[in-house]
């Protein structure tokens, strides 16, 4: 069952959160807020039950009422947090597998592969805390992503720096990719409350400004694969290759699972 629908029964409205410490965040949908998107909907007519007082309220300063999310929109959110959560952890055991290896050949590689670590455990807290803090559920295959990292990073590790770095060639270019989806599509959730005179909740411009850091991260990573001859790596292609589809694959998974 889908994690946000669980809890869809006991969420109060965002009119309470002056009053109430239950108050839950902006992916908690409401009465109140389907009320509000339908007034949205049919522009200048009476707001219903107060309803778009209760989204000014929110606004922190601004004047403008906050853009409620959509049920499907929630879900967008839901499983993009889940797999992102997914993928850090993903990310934090290939370079833990691949380091030791990597370093003893390369020592010269130890403050790169501990840049790119840290990075990714900083990642993985990140997306920790976001889905414990919206109640959504990790992914069923968390288990299986981690025995999948290990080995992906300790067998890239044994074939060699180069095969380490096409790895995160491999993983960066999914990964950078996904999050830009991600961006684009808040993105173009920011342009439709715009042209209703909205705006995104605080939270989730956060959110949006997390996404486009940690995207930028993971460039940077693919960066410093291809500097450090990741394309050098034999046999590149079916390597790459095997590593972007299991990638893509793993996502697509996660989404759902
Ligand atoms: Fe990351
Ligand atoms: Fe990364």
């Amino acid at each position: 069952m889908n994690s946000l629908s669980s809890f869809r029964g006991c969420v109060l409205s965002r009119s309470a959160r002056s009053t109430s410490p239950l108050m839950l965040d902006f992916l908690a949908p409401s009465i109140l807020r389907h009320s509000r998107t339908r007034h949205s909907s049919t522009a200048a007519s009476s707001p219903p039950h107060g309803a778009r007082q209760s989204s000014q309220d929110s606004g922190a300063g601004s004047s403008k009422p906050t853009y409620i999310l959509s049920k499907k929109q929630r879900e967008y959110l839901d499983s993009a947090l889940r797999v992102n959560q997914a993928g850090e952890l993903a990310a934090t055991l290939i370079y833990t597998a691949q380091t030791p290896q990597v370093v003893r050949s390369h020592p010269h590689l130890r403050p790169l592969m501990k840049h790119m670590y840290d990075q990714e455990a900083g990642h993985f807290s990140t997306f920790n805390k976001l889905i414990a803090k919206h109640r959504i559920r990790p992914t069923a295959m968390y288990p299986i992503w981690e025995v999948a990292a290990t080995f992906l990073g300790w067998s890239t590790g044994v074939m060699g720096r180069e095969a380490a770095m096409a790895c995160t060639e491999a993983v960066e270019t999914e990964i950078g990719t996904h999050y830009n989806d991600q961006v684009r599509e808040i993105l173009s959730w920011e342009a439709d409350a715009k042209s209703r005179g909205e705006e995104l909740d605080d939270e989730l411009k956060e959110m949006l400004a997390t996404f486009r850091r940690i995207r930028d991260e993971e460039l940077e990573h693919l960066d410093h694969a291809v500097e450090n001859d990741a394309k050098e790596a034999q046999p590149y292609d079916p390597l790459v290759n095997v590593i972007r589809l299991g990638c893509r694959a793993a996502i697509k998974i996660s989404e759902r699972v």
